[in-house]
């Protein structure tokens, strides 16, 4: 589990477009951990139904999830970040997309997760290159929560035994959901985001 940072007001004052960037990348990932509390928090609550044996991981994860969430939740202040001004949508369409996806079962859950940790772990790297020189300890904290994002998704992959058509597609389809909400939820944020590290060389988006 990563431990919360005080030292993450000590750091260098970037340039002002770069700080503007970093004030967005702290939002739309505060944003996004917000969202995986929600997704699954629903398929904690389907799964101790239905198929309890998913349990123990879920809670492990949703526990990662809200360190995180407080994590970036601090890191905010210092960097004039403030949380995404509409996060109810972040809120409810979390919880629906895990809910719906835990009705369909162990699959369901493990290739919701899969697509939701995957598109994470596609934004916290394109962040790590520009983070790197422009704030070190913003980056040292997303590299350590990187490396709980990459077990989230090993876990997920490791129980997706069938790769039958139908999964890739429910994972295709919830990456384009997880990227709308992410959108949607902040408001363009993470499209300038992506622009910006993008100029700078260091996205892939
Ligand atoms: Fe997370
Ligand atoms: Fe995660």
């Amino acid at each position: 589990m990563v431990s919360t940072a005080p030292e993450l007001s000590e750091r260098p004052r970037p340039v002002t477009r770069d700080a503007q960037t970093i004030t967005r990348i702290v939002r739309v990932n505060h944003a996004g951990e917000f969202g995986a509390i929600r997704i699954y928090s629903a398929q904690l609550w389907v799964a101790r139904h239905f198929v309890p044996d998913c349990c123990p991981a879920l809670e492990d994860m949703l526990q990662d999830e809200r360190n995180h969430c407080a994590i970036f939740r601090a890191a905010m202040p210092p960097r004039n970040s403030r949380p995404c001004r509409i996060m109810q949508l972040w809120s409810c369409g979390g919880w629906v997309l895990g809910f719906l996806t835990a009705c369909l079962g162990r699959n369901g859950i493990w290739a919701c997760t899969a697509a939701v940790e995957a598109a994470v772990h596609r934004h916290l790297d394109d962040q790590l290159h520009f983070l790197a020189t422009r704030d070190p300890e913003l980056h040292r904290v997303i590299l350590s929560i990187r490396a709980e994002e990459l077990a989230h998704l090993r876990h997920a992959e490791d129980r997706l035994r069938e790769k039958r058509a139908s999964l890739r597609l429910l994972r295709d389809v919830i990456s384009v959901l997880t990227d709308m909400l992410i959108w949607l939820s902040t408001w363009g944020d993470s499209m300038h985001m992506a622009r910006a590290l993008k100029a700078a060389g260091t996205g892939s988006i």
